[in-house]
């Protein structure tokens, strides 16, 4: 019996570069709720969106390790950004499940009937050789319109009310969406997933929104099952553990406590 299967119990942990994984987060829990979960907010160093390669690399080495010390069975990246820079360069150090986060390009071209597609993603995304492989491999039928949303990302993560200025963010990212006539808009970084009604607010019910989550999910589901490795049911619920490399405590337990609607104390990783 490997290491994998010798307690199933161990938990699955769960990072991002702050915030935005906890959409992931909700999903694993929906799907596997036996599995206990550790989850890491990497939110002194976010957003990765406007990192180098080798700032992302060494981040999310960083905190992989600090799963892997903390026992985690798998490790789920739920961040497209960190995806793109280092999920191979994870696949290759660490002897473990890895279970990465991309834009839902395949879905959404096949689900357009009007073949005109809209993605939002961090800049790191959208030029990073992952995301061009996806578009040349499943985007060729359709026509695709980018943006970039600098700042969405910084002000998700601030305590507080902010919703004034993430509407003047949205509403200038999501012109050129209009203006395109797109059918189907692709979410492309987890952080935009707490975004999503505010979305289909200005976009109307005609545009169908992806986000990729669920789709995750499934596969961490589907990957432990393929090892042996999905926790037996104990009758209690497991426990999740959420860690942050920010120094205040206080602001990020804050922070994610509104995001998960519940009272959350975070502790430092
Ligand atoms: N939530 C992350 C993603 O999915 C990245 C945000 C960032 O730090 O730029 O891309």
């Amino acid at each position: 019996m490997s290491s994998i299967q010798a307690d199933r119990s161990r938990p699955i942990g769960v990072f991002d570069s702050g915030i935005g994984g906890l959409s992931v987060l909700r999903a694993i829990r929906k799907e596997l709720p036996d599995e206990s979960l550790i989850y890491f907010a990497d939110s002194a160093y976010a957003p990765y969106g406007d990192r180098t390669d080798s700032e992302i690399i060494q981040r999310s080495r960083e905190v992989t390790q600090t799963l892997v010390a903390l026992d985690c069975k798998a490790i789920v990246v739920a961040c497209n950004t960190a995806t793109a820079a280092a999920v191979a360069q994870l696949r290759s150090e660490v002897d473990l499940p890895i279970i990465g986060i991309e834009p839902g390009v395949k879905p959404a071209v096949e689900r357009s009937l009007s073949k005109r597609v809209g993605i939002l993603a961090t800049r790191y995304t959208l030029s990073s050789a992952k995301y061009r492989s996806l578009v040349e491999r499943f985007g060729a039928t359709a026509e695709i319109t980018v943006q970039a949303c600098p700042g969405l990302v910084e002000t998700l993560e601030l305590p507080g009310d902010h919703s004034l200025r993430l509407a003047q963010l949205l509403d200038t990212y999501l012109q050129p969406m209009r203006a395109a006539k797109i059918d189907t808009l692709v979410l492309g970084c987890t952080h935009y997933s707490f975004l999503s009604e505010a979305i289909r607010t200005r976009l109307g019910t005609d545009v169908e929104i992806l986000d990729t989550p669920g789709a995750v999910a499934r596969e961490v589901h589907r990957r432990l099952a393929e090892v042996s490795a999905l926790a037996q049911c104990s009758g209690t619920l497991p426990s999740i553990r959420y860690l942050t490399s920010a120094k205040d405590l206080a602001h990020s337990s804050a922070v994610v406590s509104k995001l998960m609607e519940s009272n959350i104390v975070l502790e430092h990783g």
